[in-house]
């Protein structure tokens, strides 16, 4: 797809149908996790396929007091935590006084739901979920940032159009002048 019409079809889905996803699907949106660049290259993350009856329980945590209510039909979770730093992006961010691993997560989520997207398929970033059910349900004491639904929109699922702030409003860009 050309990259300007997958940025603009690439939204946030928030009513799945219950079809499948394909592994060929799954493998190609973790391959395009894996390609997104990170700070020194330390890849600091783990992520987990949720599907079945663990995407069943995901979808609990992430509907934490009734605010992904769309999650309960997803097929596929991805859940994102943190792994260990590098030694050098550790002491770079020690330095610097930035945690790089959160920024490292976010690169690596967007080339993710481009990729679902450049695959006809939907997705949506989840911030909000039970951290600690989470943990438990995965069986690990790492932070864990970030889940992504993937699936298919269920039928006549519109393309919204985006409400964004303006070029201007983000940027100080004067148009070469
Ligand atoms: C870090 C992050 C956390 C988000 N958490 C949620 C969430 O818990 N539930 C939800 O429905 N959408 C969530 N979203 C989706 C945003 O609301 C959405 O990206 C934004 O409104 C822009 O809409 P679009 O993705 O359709 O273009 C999250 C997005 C990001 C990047």
């Amino acid at each position: 797809m050309e990259f300007s019409k997958l940025i603009e079809v690439r939204q946030s889905c928030r009513k799945f149908s219950a079809e499948k996803v394909e592994n060929e699907d799954i493998l190609a949106c973790l391959e395009a996790f894996r390609l997104s660049p990170s700070a020194c290259n330390a890849q600091p993350y783990h992520i987990s396929v949720c599907t079945g009856e663990k995407a069943a329980a995901v979808s609990e945590c992430v509907n934490s007091m009734g605010m992904n209510p769309f999650a309960k039909n997803v097929p596929c979770f991805f859940v994102i935590r943190e792994d260990s730093y590098s030694a050098a992006a550790a002491l770079g961010g020690l330095i610097k006084g930035q945690d790089y691993r959160s920024i490292d997560i976010g690169i690596a989520a967007a080339h993710l739901v481009l990729c679902a997207a450049d695959r006809g398929l939907n997705t949506c970033i989840l911030g909000w979920f039970d951290e600690k059910k989470l943990k438990k349900l995965l069986g690990t004491s790492d932070r864990i940032r970030l889940v992504i639904a993937l699936g298919r929109a269920a039928e006549g699922y519109p393309i919204r159009p985006k409400v964004r702030k303006s070029i201007k409003q983000i940027s100080d860009f004067d148009n070469g002048k």
